[in-house]
């Protein structure tokens, strides 16, 4: 048993009642590589932010879950080393689907988890997630659910069935499941097509794509039934459009890739949401960088020669979404 404490770790519980209370979201940003991790720990101690590192079951099966332990424990002293005195770093399993994956990442060091029942029939989820949080908190790690289908608005106009977070559910899933964080649909999704060209509008300007608006009722609606509830937002990438340029200006094929609009996250991390998952952005980060540097360097093949450049260029995203998006910033 590995006690996150002991990496230096900590868990979402202070962290949120902050973000709530100021205004902002912590950055939940993804990893599977160590360049990631190091961009993340250096884009979070140059603006001084909490920020949730997080490892889906997929990202745990490539890196493995011991060398993850140590890349932990490894981000919190390269933060010290960094110059930051007291590094807010906390390690997140993202949409865990078992209460045995839960409970292995627990006892390897996670300081927070996620059990998503999402697609669970409503008493199966609570009774999950239930379980997951009387383990969990025996050891003070923190736990988000998910009620709601992050469907994406498409499936929203074409279904019969809203898959939008019911408000009317909330009160009773928190209360019962103990739960300490609540991932919410209110129509964001996951990856880089998050709606279809047919769902959205052209700017005259620029002939880019722009979506239609989160369903902020929703969310305002959530909040009125649970006054400073930590809430989540997934599927929260942007898919910035010049990065999407450069991939495909250097062979790459993305058409028609669309995210959710800045503005958009900037008002909701004002709001109860005060946790933000981003994970395709820093992907396309990476790509756009590595298939720019391999067109202009075709005689290049040490890895670091392109992997530098693609960390500089996360950095860069990480640091923009904390300053400009999020406002994380300055809070340590
Ligand atoms: O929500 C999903 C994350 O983007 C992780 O994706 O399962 O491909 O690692 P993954
Ligand atoms: P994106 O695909 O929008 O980056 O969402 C990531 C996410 O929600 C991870 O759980
Ligand atoms: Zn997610």
């Amino acid at each position: 048993m590995v006690n996150y404490k002991e990496l230096g770790l900590v868990n979402t519980r202070d962290m949120f009642a902050k973000a709530v209370k100021g205004g902002y979201a912590i950055p939940a940003f993804n990893f599977n590589t160590m360049e990631q991790m190091q961009a993340i720990v250096q884009a979070a101690v140059e603006t001084k932010s909490p920020v949730i590192m997080q490892v889906s079951k997929g990202a745990r099966k490539y890196a493995n879950a011991t060398i993850l332990r140590y890349m932990a424990q490894g981000a919190v002293e390269y933060a010290k080393e960094l110059g930051c005195a007291n590094p807010q770093i906390v390690l997140h399993l993202d949409h865990g689907d078992s209460f045995e994956l839960c409970k292995d990442c627990i006892d390897m060091g996670f300081s927070s988890v996620m059990i998503d029942g999402s697609s669970l029939p409503y008493e199966e989820n609570i009774a999950l997630t239930k379980k997951v949080v009387e383990y969990a908190h025996k050891y003070d790690v923190t736990v988000e659910a998910e009620l709601g289908v992050l469907a994406g608005v498409e499936d929203e106009v074409a279904s019969e069935v809203s898959h939008y977070t019911k408000p009317e559910e909330v009160v009773d899933f928190a209360t019962r499941t103990g739960c300490d964080s609540l991932a919410i649909s209110i129509g964001t999704s996951h990856g880089a097509y998050k709606f279809k060209p047919e769902q959205c509008t052209r700017d005259p300007k620029t002939g880019k794509l722009v979506p239609p608006p989160l369903a902020f009722d929703v969310l305002e609606a959530i909040e009125k039934q649970l006054p400073g509830f930590p809430i989540v937002l997934h599927g929260s990438s942007s898919v910035p459009q010049d990065e999407v340029d450069t991939i495909n200006k250097y062979g790459g094929k993305l058409p028609d890739a669309v995210g959710i609009p800045e503005e958009q996250l900037r008002k909701a991390a004002k709001s109860a949401v005060c946790k933000i998952n981003i994970d395709s952005d820093s992907r396309l980060a990476m790509t756009a960088a590595i298939r720019q540097h391999f067109a202009e360097n075709p005689s290049h093949f040490d890895p670091r020669q392109y992997l530098a450049p693609a960390r500089e260029n996360m950095k860069k995203m990480y640091i923009h979404k904390i300053l400009n998006v999020l406002g994380s910033n300055d809070k340590l």
